[in-house]
């Protein structure tokens, strides 16, 4: 199985899938990881297999997403403190599917609601979507902004910061807007987001899963975080 860093570097939103059903063994693999993910965040993180209809919609096809037949769901039977909890622990779910040769795609919107949510108790609140299979392609590297405007970088900066924040830099986001701002303090890392809303929410969580898996959790402290 190929790193977790690789894994960033080569993830890419893919969203045309090949009609390959996916592995039992693969499938096993996401499930634990994904049950993991509900346990550690009282979320639900839910993967659906073999569902042709979750992105059949006129919408999901304006947003170019063709062939998704499975799809992860992200729900929470509470409001408070949970987007960028479903961003972090998505992520985790995200680049372990890259590892195991899959390719993903986060969708706020670009799906059909009423079928997805067929997936859901009365009580669960959707949060956001993932498509997940076997991508026609590998997808290609989005533009990011200068790494001076979304990091604070100086000479002495430790090796391990430099590659959270190279890690952090490849995650994706809403829209690709990169609203965030990095800085550090010795062992004590801050991340803040540039903006409000869900969205920016839960792309601070995925970035902060990002730039963990990047420098390793075991070198630096949060400043303070929902995770
Ligand atoms: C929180 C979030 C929501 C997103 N929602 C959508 C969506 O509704 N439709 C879509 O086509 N892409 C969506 N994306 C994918 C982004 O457009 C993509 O991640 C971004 O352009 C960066 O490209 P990359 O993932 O290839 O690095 C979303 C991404 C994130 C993180």
């Amino acid at each position: 199985m190929i790193t977790t860093m690789q894994a960033i570097r080569e993830r890419h939103s893919v969203r045309a899938y090949k009609e390959d059903p996916i592995e039992q063994s693969v499938r096993e693999q996401l499930d634990e990881e994904a049950l993991k993910c509900s346990q550690e965040s009282g979320l639900t993180f839910r993967i659906v297999y073999d569902d042709e209809k979750g992105f059949d919609s006129a919408l999901a096809h304006y947003g170019r997403f063709r062939n998704v037949r499975n799809y992860i769901l992200i729900a929470a039977s509470t409001k408070q403190n949970v987007d960028e909890k479903a961003g972090y622990y998505g992520e985790r779910l995200v680049i372990l599917a890259q590892q195991l040769g899959l390719n993903t795609c986060w969708a706020a919107l670009t799906f059909n609601k009423r079928e997805v949510r067929k997936h859901l108790a009365a009580d669960e609140r959707l949060i956001i979507v993932i498509s997940l299979g076997y991508g026609v392609d590998q997808g290609h590297p989005h533009r990011s902004k200068d790494i001076g405007k979304l990091a604070e970088l100086r000479q002495d900066d430790p090796q391990w910061y430099r590659d959270g924040v190279e890690a952090a830099l490849q995650a994706p986001t809403a829209v690709n807007q990169q609203k965030f701002h990095i800085s550090r303090q010795d062992d004590l890392v801050s991340i803040l987001p540039g903006g409000r809303g869900t969205l920016v929410a839960l792309d601070l969580g995925i970035v902060k899963c990002n730039f963990e898996l990047g420098a390793g959790g075991e070198n630096f402290r949060w400043e303070k975080s929902a995770v």
